[in-house]
């Protein structure tokens, strides 16, 4: 039997030296064929904004449209472990508004697990979370909520007291109680230098080769995409040119008379009185 992952798989993964594989996914077919493919963890992310819905960034989402694609990846029953995002305002006004939409996300989205962007000074609400018995993964660096605070989607940590409060906020989270921290936009020295500070798993995105696993938006590495994407992201197929192309011919098909042909209707069985 196919054992499912849990917080305490991903952490056991840190401790073998085991790297952790993780994608986004926003709805049930991607899940899986992501499950197929032998995923750890699924993040069903904020970015849906962006790449799902045509938001400009992630600051509309709810925690409803949230609930919505975590329903579609939760019945899909994937081997990985489910991380629900907390959308912007879901948690940044009180640690009450918090614990209730982290449980809305557990208890009607299906997580396993939820996410949120902030170091040190969410650990409160961290702690209020992991106090309600919902795992918490941290998030920091280019933490796309904090977008018009950064003014704009800029590498973090760059200098010398931006890296040690990065550092600092990873201990903190670590010290809360978080599962891992998503690592996204530094420099992969500093990466590197938190990876090495905590026992939990860092898990990176644009943060460089050493962190203790990776994690990447679905439609960035399958080529679906509109904007130029950022240098970190690796792309593993042009699924875009190639569902365009797919599409031409179909249209091509219609309208030329050649689809739908006789493979591909029904027949009433009297073929020769019409
Ligand atoms: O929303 C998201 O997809 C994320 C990842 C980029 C880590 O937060």
């Amino acid at each position: 039997m196919i054992k499912k992952v849990t917080k305490n798989t991903i952490l056991k993964m840190k401790e073998q030296g085991e790297q952790i594989a993780a994608l986004t996914s926003y709805d049930y077919l991607s899940t899986r064929i992501l499950d197929k493919a032998g995923i750890d963890l699924i993040l069903v992310g904020d970015s849906l904004g962006m790449v799902v819905l045509g938001y400009e960034n992630t600051l509309p989402v709810t925690v409803e449209e949230i609930i919505h694609h975590l329903k579609a990846v939760s019945r899909a029953k994937p081997r990985a472990m489910i991380v629900g995002d907390m959308p912007f305002m879901s948690y940044q006004a009180s640690i009450e508004d918090a614990v209730r939409n982290a449980g809305r996300l557990v208890k009607e989205g299906g997580a396993e697990s939820v996410k949120l962007e902030g170091g040190e000074r969410y650990v409160p609400v961290v702690e209020a979370i992991i106090q309600a018995s919902i795992p918490v993964v941290g998030h920091l660096g280019l933490t796309p909520q904090s977008l018009y605070h950064f003014g704009g989607y800029k590498v973090q940590g760059k200098d010398e007291e931006s890296a040690e409060r990065l550092l600092s906020d990873a201990k903190a989270l670590e010290k809360a109680g978080c599962f891992a921290i998503v690592l996204e936009g530094i420099p992969w020295q500093l990466a590197k230098r938190i990876t090495g500070s905590v026992s939990i798993p860092t898990i990176g995105i644009g943060a460089g080769p050493h962190c203790d696993g990776q994690i990447l938006v679905i439609t960035d590495m399958l080529g679906i995409y509109e904007n130029p994407l950022p240098k970190f992201v690796k792309v593993y197929d042009e699924l875009g040119e190639r569902m365009k192309k797919a599409f031409e011919r179909y249209i091509d098909d219609v309208k030329s008379g050649r689809f739908p042909d006789m493979s591909h209707s029904y027949s009433s069985g009297n073929e020769k009185k019409e």
